[in-house]
């Protein structure tokens, strides 16, 4: 077997031409890990920002070599440190968050906490199964953070993208009354997810989520003393209008990412993969997607 395996990072972060394939040392799991053969991995935007040094800009990265790049996977466990009863061979998907780390899933392998991952039922692939835990992940924990919708009425922004189609769905099992807020050729994905549907709004929602980060924009369409939920950690709009405003920042959990799985392999959520291309073609993936108008994610296949 070999002792080391292929993964992608950047060392001086500068966009897509900057990504690096390298050779790293296998890891062996330590108790409560799993080493996890790399099946795919999603692209989602905060990979782009990592690349192109958006978070080393802000000092929030501090690796001495490389920087890992990417937080979904799916994969299959091909070994298990102390403590772990999940069997070598079994189907699984997870994300690592974070910035700071010289690892990321855009690898052929990965070692990771077994608490953070779930099993990918039957009857979903690996390739759709990768392209949910951050993204399923972020919309139920945003929607953690607004509650229940009580039949108060909710728009969703960026409705036709990866989080916010999410909230779309997710929000209405909460109880929400949903609008989806796209392009124009996003009307039948959104209101086939059994939401209302516009490419304007305007203001009076008692919630707004904002998965197309419009921002002080979006927190302009909540009424008075409504919710707003934003996805950029560090830079919520200023609350106004006694408006209770919150930001997401998607953590791990391995029970509710096996929900997430569960109803995407029965259809209750979309299963939306865009194009699947190896791990050599990153950076052009990591260029198609910078010039916006994809729908389901690249996954890259090591
Ligand atoms: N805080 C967290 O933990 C967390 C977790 C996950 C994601 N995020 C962040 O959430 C954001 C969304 O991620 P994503 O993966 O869902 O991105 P995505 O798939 O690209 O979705 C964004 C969607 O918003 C649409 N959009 C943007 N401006 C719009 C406008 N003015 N009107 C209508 N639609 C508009 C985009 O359409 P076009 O493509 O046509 O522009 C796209 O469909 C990213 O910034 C990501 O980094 C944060």
């Amino acid at each position: 077997m070999s002792t080391t395996f292929r993964t992608a990072v950047v060392r001086t972060p500068g966009g897509p031409d900057s990504i690096e394939i390298i050779d790293v040392p296998v890891v062996e799991p330590g108790p409560g890990q799993v080493r996890v053969e790399i099946a795919g991995a999603a692209v989602n935007p905060v990979d782009l920002a990592v690349a192109a040094g958006v978070f080393h800009g802000r000092g929030l990265v501090d690796q001495p070599h490389h920087t890992g790049l990417g937080w979904d996977f799916a994969g299959t466990v091909v070994a298990a440190g102390p403590g772990v009863d999940l069997p070598v061979g079994s189907r699984v998907a997870g994300l690592v968050d974070g910035f700071d780390r010289d690892f990321g899933t855009y690898a052929e392998q990965l070692v990771v906490a077994a608490a953070d991952i779930a099993l990918v039922p039957a009857g979903l692939d690996l390739i759709a199964a990768a392209t949910v835990p951050t993204n399923g992940l972020a919309a139920a924990q945003l929607l953690d953070l607004l509650g229940d919708g009580d039949g108060r009425r909710l728009l969703v922004t960026g409705a036709a993208g990866a989080v916010g189609g999410y909230v779309v769905t997710l929000a209405q099992d909460r109880g929400w009354q949903v609008t989806g807020l796209a392009r124009a050729r996003d009307e039948e994905f959104v209101r086939g997810l059994g939401a209302g549907f516009t490419t304007r709004a305007t203001p009076g929602w008692d919630a707004v989520a904002d998965g197309g980060v419009l921002q002080e924009q979006g927190l302009a369409l909540v009424r008075d003393g409504g919710l707003f939920a934003g996805v950029q950690p560090g830079a919520a709009p200023a609350a106004e209008r006694g408006i209770t405003v919150h930001v997401v920042l998607t953590r791990p959990d391995g029970a509710r990412l096996a929900q997430l799985l569960d109803a995407t392999a029965s259809g209750h959520l979309p299963a939306r993969v865009h194009a699947v291309v190896p791990l050599d073609q990153v950076a052009s993936a990591h260029r198609a997607v910078a010039k916006g108008g994809v729908r389901g994610r690249y996954v890259l296949q090591p």
